[in-house]
């Protein structure tokens, strides 16, 4: 596995696979890996001959530089998991490597609706973060794949209209939410918590399974299952940010009819703020 941190070492290598005729996938990450982040890495060799990992830390992605500065970096664990798997390559450029000019100077990418709803709404310029580097690590790896977890789905949907918006020549793969034994959704957020809001948390997905369970049972009054669902998420010791019902591939506002469902929550746990979803397919 090579380890990369400039472009134009990616490159050099990206151009030597393409003349060997590789197919090639890249799975952005922020780094502090856990088994969600390595079962992309599988799902990417499924796809490809070649899987490349970005490991960067975002800054343009964080409203709140408190939150930047605290993100966990483990780079050598990082690398270490790697080597133990499926990746080819890892790339790990600094802040000067993918934004030359500086921050303020960068032309940035700004994907219309994601600002209004669900994350977008509390973390405001966030999703212009991520559309922005995920754009620019597209075009630096050329890839034909990329492999992103539906554990951030409005993050999904956000880079599916981006790329289908630019017309970038590359295909989306999303991966369910890989899960603890007791359904909390592994998250690099998770090490925040105290051993007692661990086992807590499971509350936050046990939450959403029971709104799919009521709408599988066709109660459709949405609004009222869910003030439902942040007051248990209240008793249960979070504090609730949105839990909401939304159409699966607009992430529009559900209204009663609709089949494709998608039910999303942001709550806060202790120093953590946890987010999880589900789908809910009805018949
Ligand atoms: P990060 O939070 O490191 O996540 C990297 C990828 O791993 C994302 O596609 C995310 O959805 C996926 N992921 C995280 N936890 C997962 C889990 N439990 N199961 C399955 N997939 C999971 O998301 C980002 O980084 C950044 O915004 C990024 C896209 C890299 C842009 O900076």
């Amino acid at each position: 596995m090579q380890i990369v941190e400039t472009v134009s070492a990616l490159k050099a290598q990206i151009k030597a696979w393409r003349r060997a005729d590789h197919t090639i996938a890249v799975v952005p990450t922020m780094g502090n890996l856990h088994q969600g982040h390595l079962s992309l890495v599988a799902k990417a060799k499924e796809y490809a001959d070649k899987v490349v990992v970005s490991i960067f830390v975002n800054p343009l992605q964080f409203d709140d530089k408190s939150d930047l500065s605290a993100y966990p970096r483990t780079i050598q664990h990082d690398i270490e998991q790697l080597t133990t798997i499926d990746c080819d390559l890892v790339f790990t450029p600094s802040a000067d490597v993918m934004y030359p000019e500086g921050m303020d100077n960068q032309t940035t990418v700004s994907v219309p609706g994601s600002d209004d709803k669900l994350c977008g709404k509390n973390r405001v310029g966030h999703f212009d973060g991520v559309a922005t580097v995920v754009t620019k690590l597209f075009n630096m790896v050329q890839a034909d794949f990329a492999v992103f977890g539906e554990k951030d789905y409005q993050q999904l949907l956000v880079i599916k209209k981006l790329v289908q918006d630019l017309n970038i020549p590359i295909d989306i793969v999303g991966v369910a939410t890989y899960r603890e034994d007791n359904g909390l959704a592994m998250s690099s957020r998770n090490q925040y918590l105290t051993q007692q809001q661990h086992q807590q948390a499971a509350g936050l997905y046990q939450t959403l399974v029971s709104i799919e369970q009521k709408l599988q049972q066709g109660d459709d009054n949405f609004e009222q299952i869910q003030s439902v669902a942040l007051s248990e998420l209240t008793r249960l010791g979070f504090e609730p940010d949105y839990v909401d019902i939304r159409q699966a591939d607009t992430l529009a506002q559900a209204t009663s009819g609709d089949k494709a469902l998608r039910i999303l929550a942001a709550a806060r746990l202790g120093k953590a703020r946890l987010i999880d979803n589900i789908a809910c397919n009805l018949a």
